[in-house]
């Protein structure tokens, strides 16, 4: 029997079916953990369940000789310092594919309520102000025809280019991976994120974020977007130069923004709360039931498969070393 640290509570039943077998410890819930906090709570434990907000740092893994296994309920590992999981030889896993159509369905969510106005016309109803159907009343962009530029064409990407194509969208995606678009999806590869970003009605992005998508949607390149393009982001706030995007959106440049992820999240640019040509959510991507018990079946199914000694069934590739290193 190991012990096992869960940073948080988790849906479902996946954690009964880890204290069948290990030394459960589950944090009520709270604020996030990182650095030395994290590393208290993980203690002598061999496994560790973390939340995507929980900061899995270089001390954790220093001052946590017993540990085998980062488990991540999430896709994304931006959290985790996964060089440092590297030398200590800590085995980091992930919940990939469960969350892909979830989260493509709440990216289309975005889309089509910034374009079709659905939450200005939601306020306009309740707070008394629809006085009759109008020939010009909240009038938005059309999708028919229009392109949709994807940016990351991982699972994510690709189930979001796919409703694009039944929306009748034209789909261009940014990838610097793929020789050729996934089998069923019609879609057009670009390798220059600048030279399509004058097309993007619709700009949506769904990479990870790394040293190389920190800020990609920068200022410079907003400006290169066409006047009335929707901006989308369900992938990691980070990618995004908020700042910049309040200035385009100030600048009346684009006919609105969704968004699920925030650059300081939980805090969320004050330029941008304001505004009704924004929908703001807070990070439901994967938020349906279902999903959600999946990912804490997926999480724990990792644990149990390491502290097994069988391979994890979705583990992280680990960095050898640092950007800049050799
Ligand atoms: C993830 O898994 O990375 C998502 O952001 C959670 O919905």
């Amino acid at each position: 029997m190991s012990e096992v640290a869960v940073t948080a509570p988790l849906p479902g039943t996946a954690l009964d079916r880890l204290a069948a077998v290990h030394r459960v410890r589950v944090r009520p819930p709270g604020p996030p953990l990182a650095g030395a906090e994290l590393a208290a709570f993980v203690g002598g434990a061999e496994a560790c369940i973390c939340l995507l907000a929980d900061r899995v740092g270089a001390e954790v893994f220093s001052a946590c000789p017993r540990l085998r296994v980062v488990a991540n309920y999430a896709v994304g590992v931006n959290n985790i310092d996964l060089v440092a999981a590297g030398r200590a030889g800590v085995v980091v896993t992930n919940t990939p594919d469960v969350l892909t159509e979830a989260t493509a369905d709440l990216t289309w969510a975005l889309i089509l309520a910034v374009s079709r106005r659905v939450l200005e016309g939601d306020r306009m109803v309740r707070q008394g102000r629809f006085e009759g159907w109008r020939p010009d009343l909240l009038l938005g962009p059309g999708l028919q025809g229009k392109t949709l530029v994807v940016v990351g064409l991982g699972r994510i990407g690709t189930a979001v280019a796919c409703r694009g194509v039944a929306f009748g969208m034209r789909v261009v995606a940014y990838t610097r991976s793929r020789a050729a678009a996934p089998p069923g999806v019609e879609c057009e590869l670009a390798g220059d994120l600048d030279a399509v970003l004058p097309r993007a009605d619709v700009l949506t992005l769904h990479c990870p974020l790394t040293p190389e998508t920190r800020g990609l949607i920068d200022a410079r390149r907003l400006g290169l977007l066409p006047p009335g393009a929707i901006l989308v982001n369900t992938s990691r706030g980070e990618v995004v130069d908020e700042s910049a995007l309040v200035a385009a959106l100030e600048a009346g440049r684009l006919s609105g923004a969704g968004l699920d992820v925030y650059e300081r999240e939980p805090a969320v640019h004050p330029g941008l709360v304001g505004r009704d040509d924004v929908v703001l959510l807070p990070h439901l991507g994967s938020a349906t039931r279902e999903t959600r018990a999946a990912m804490a079946d997926l999480t724990v199914d990792n644990v149990l498969a390491v502290l097994a000694g069988r391979p994890p069934l979705t583990p992280v590739a680990l960095s050898p070393c640092r950007p800049g290193e050799t």
